[in-house]
């Protein structure tokens, strides 16, 4: 782990080891890949390109790492009431809300991390910065660029998978 690693880590604090972030570690999001490692990936990049912009990092690595902390098989259709796309930020948000104590900032970046196609207008840099952010890392996830689950296993973040 290097030291951005480590300052994720703390700035992440127990988010990283609550049963609800691991938990997303049972379901794939792009491919191969699940849901808690594309939220890490995601997390982590906006934490460091926060940081370099001299943004709140803090609101960003959280959102990031919360912003789609929906909690479903996104294929299950009976999971969700419509749209997967206009739905699931709605219910990270209301996930997000039961584990921690959102700021407005963070609340925002998890609604509107799938703007300009749906939800919230982001309404802060670190929002627009996670929207970006995501974006990028899907595509390195589509097209098989990286997989995050690397960086997953460095920062030692363990998926919460049912026994049997
Ligand atoms: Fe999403
Ligand atoms: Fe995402």
């Amino acid at each position: 782990m290097n030291r951005f690693m480590r300052e994720f880590v703390e700035t992440t604090g127990e988010l990283l080891g609550s049963d609800q972030v691991r938990m997303m570690g049972r379901w794939k999001h792009h491919g191969p890949i699940t849901t808690l490692d594309h939220s890490l990936f995601v997390a982590y990049l906006s934490f460091r390109a926060a940081r370099a912009l001299g943004l709140d990092e803090t609101a960003a690595a959280r959102g990031g790492l919360l912003h789609d902390l929906y909690l479903y098989d996104s294929k299950d259709k009976s999971a969700h009431p419509g749209w997967q796309c206009f739905d699931h930020p709605r219910a990270a948000a209301r996930n997000a809300e039961a584990l921690t104590r959102l700021s407005s900032k963070e609340r925002n970046i998890i609604l509107s991390h799938m703007w300009p196609l749906g939800g919230q207008l982001p309404r802060s840099p670190e929002a627009l910065l996670v929207d970006l952010v995501d974006t990028f890392c899907a595509g390195l996830e589509v097209f098989r660029i990286y997989h995050p689950s690397r960086l997953r296993e460095k920062l030692g973040v363990r998926p919460l998978i049912p026994a049997g």
